[in-house]
């Protein structure tokens, strides 16, 4: 049984800070833009702010290639900004978790510039930095995840190379090398120190390699092999992961949240169990499901019943060893309600059935910004709309594997991280209220009728049922069982049905049809519905009959008697 924390009751929000709210006007989202918001934030019920990284950067990776640890991006404002908004935001009794991004750096980091300058020096240590080998043979076969070989030649000395895990702007950290863990709990310290809660954890099973550097066997006709199969080798990442945990996370009380692609269930009690490495972690089982070592265009989209199988395995699995972070949306993913929702239930009732299903999960929850109205993918018409590297990147790939320049944008275009970046759309005024310059990125044109302002005036709003979910957590009644209650899954043949029980001193009944013919579900134990995103619930003697995309959660007044 995992101890009971502050955390675990609370409701988190991701904002992805350039596209949340712009207070100066040079179309770039801001950290007073987010101190604007607060209010809002706070009305929807969130606890606990996760802002994606806002440090300097050449946005080659839109900051997650970081060239100062300790201060604030100017586009992005101030460290003054920040404090303001931590200040702010604690006022409002809501805590704010920063990116950790120390898998790699930026290029144009000073430690970098310094390695370049003198690769035998302090700090050529801090990186992977390897001889060239005459032939021209790569110290081994990897692919980057962006794309192409991860050996990059150092700059300014052709006869050495780098690793890059990611982008060739992103040059990795050399974890094995002490003095690089101490900058990391150095940054780590004073951030805590300066006021925040914790934070989540960039890209962290990425921190060890497998060493020595060697070949694998390849995973597509370019001869490489994907940088993830070759973490499967290794073994001893815990050493890292313990003494970050005993140095600075442990002392400082931090709240950490990793973003761990992981599937060994076996070792989840390491990861996020009473003395694990990371309060919690992501729940991406249903993420990685369908995805192809040959690339986005030979990935399968996933249907709702596997999404409801890998959440019911992963609750299963973790049980009240650990408390996983639920969500259905990151600013890595396409749109929820554009992935999930066929088009003919891609709607507020199809968005509120997907909201009932995966919050009510055991674990903590996380909106990604806009999902709460229902933000849905945009329109690309060519490539050079695309923003991000890796869709530019995955683009070519499926142009490269013999996809026609329509179907490889098709593919694109459905998973491209550019949808959830999109600015927030907060009112149908021009560029959705988001900026009162020229957005740095175009504005999904839905935002006329899918915004902010329409759904704080709309009682049955998509924005409001959020709200309702969030209020039902905290409610003194619901929140012991909706919080640590038991995960018990019930008719799981039922094609279609993600139904679960929440038991702990009531016991909640909760039923989303994730599909678009109606369902019958037999219940002969007293109920009320303290939830349901349709008007009216149809019943035929014992049987409820769910409409396509229904959802509800229900009380089951005699907890004794099974259904
Ligand atoms: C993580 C981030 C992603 C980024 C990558 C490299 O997966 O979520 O946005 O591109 O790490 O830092």
């Amino acid at each position: 049984m995992s101890r009971r924390e502050w955390w675990h009751d609370k409701t988190a929000y991701q904002i992805y800070p350039k596209s949340f709210f712009d207070s100066d006007g040079n179309g770039i989202g801001d950290l007073k833009g987010i101190t604007d918001k607060l209010d809002y934030l706070k009305d929807l019920g969130i606890d606990i702010i996760w802002i994606s990284p806002c440090y300097p950067s050449p946005l080659a990776d839109q900051g997650y290639d970081i060239s100062d640890y300790y201060d604030i991006d100017p586009r992005f404002g101030t460290l003054e900004d920040m404090d303001e908004l931590i200040a702010e935001a604690r006022r409002r009794g809501i805590s704010i978790l920063l990116d950790l991004v120390v898998n790699h750096c930026s290029d144009e980091h000073e430690w970098f510039r310094k390695a370049c300058e003198e690769p035998d020096g302090r700090y050529g240590k801090y990186f992977y930095i390897e001889d060239r080998d005459p032939s021209g043979k790569l110290p081994c076969n990897w692919r980057s995840y962006f794309g192409g070989s991860v050996w990059e030649p150092l700059p300014g000395h052709p006869d050495k190379l780098y690793l890059h895990m990611f982008h060739k702007k992103q040059p990795d950290l050399n974890w094995e090398n002490p003095e690089v863990r101490e900058e990391v709990y150095r940054i780590i310290q004073w951030w805590m120190n300066r006021g925040i809660a914790g934070f989540r954890i960039d890209a962290i099973m990425n921190i060890r390699k497998a060493l020595p550097f060697a070949d694998y066997p390849a995973t597509r006709n370019d001869g490489l092999c994907d940088a993830s199969e070759t973490l499967e080798t290794v073994e001893d990442i815990g050493d890292f992961l313990d003494e970050m945990r005993d140095r600075v996370f442990i002392p400082n009380n931090a709240l950490t949240i990793g973003e761990v692609f992981h599937d060994k269930y076996e070792d989840l009690e390491d990861f996020i169990g009473d003395n694990g490495y990371f309060s919690s972690m992501f729940d991406f089982s249903h993420v990685v499901k369908g995805q192809s070592l040959l690339g986005w265009y030979d990935r399968r989209q996933i249907t709702t019943e596997e999404y409801k199988r890998c959440v019911i395995e992963a609750q299963r699995f973790i049980s009240d060893k650990g408390f996983y972070s639920n969500v259905i949306e990151n600013h890595d993913r396409p749109r929820a309600a554009s992935y999930y929702l066929p088009p003919e239930g891609r709607n507020e009732t199809g968005k509120k059935c997907l909201a009932l299903a995966y919050f009510m999960l055991r674990g903590l929850p996380f909106i990604y910004q806009g999902q709460e109205i229902g933000m849905e993918n945009t329109l690309f018409d060519s490539p050079d709309d695309f923003d991000d590297i890796s869709t530019l990147d995955e683009y070519q790939v499926a142009v490269d594997a013999g996809l026609s320049e329509k179907e490889a944008m098709e593919v694109a275009a459905l998973y491209s991280r550019d949808n959830a970046r999109l600015p927030m759309q907060w009112a149908d005024s021009r560029n959705a209220g988001f900026t009162s310059g020229d957005p740095w990125i175009s504005v999904n044109p839905d935002y006329t009728y899918i915004n902010v302002c329409e759904q704080e005036k709309r009682a049955d709003s998509l924005l409001n049922f959020y709200r309702q979910l969030t209020a039902l957590r905290k409610d003194p009644d619901y929140r012991e069982t909706i919080v640590w209650g038991e995960f018990i899954p019930v008719y799981e043949d039922q094609e279609g049905l993600l139904a679960y029980h929440r038991k702990g001193d009531r016991d909640l009944l909760i039923l989303a049809n994730l599909k678009s013919q109606t369902q019958t579900v037999h219940i002969d134990t007293e109920h009320r519905v303290l939830l349901n995103n349709m008007e009216d619930i149809r019943r035929n003697n014992s049987d409820l009959v769910l409409e396509g995309w229904q959802g509800v959660i229900l009380e089951l007044v005699r907890s004794d008697q099974q259904i």
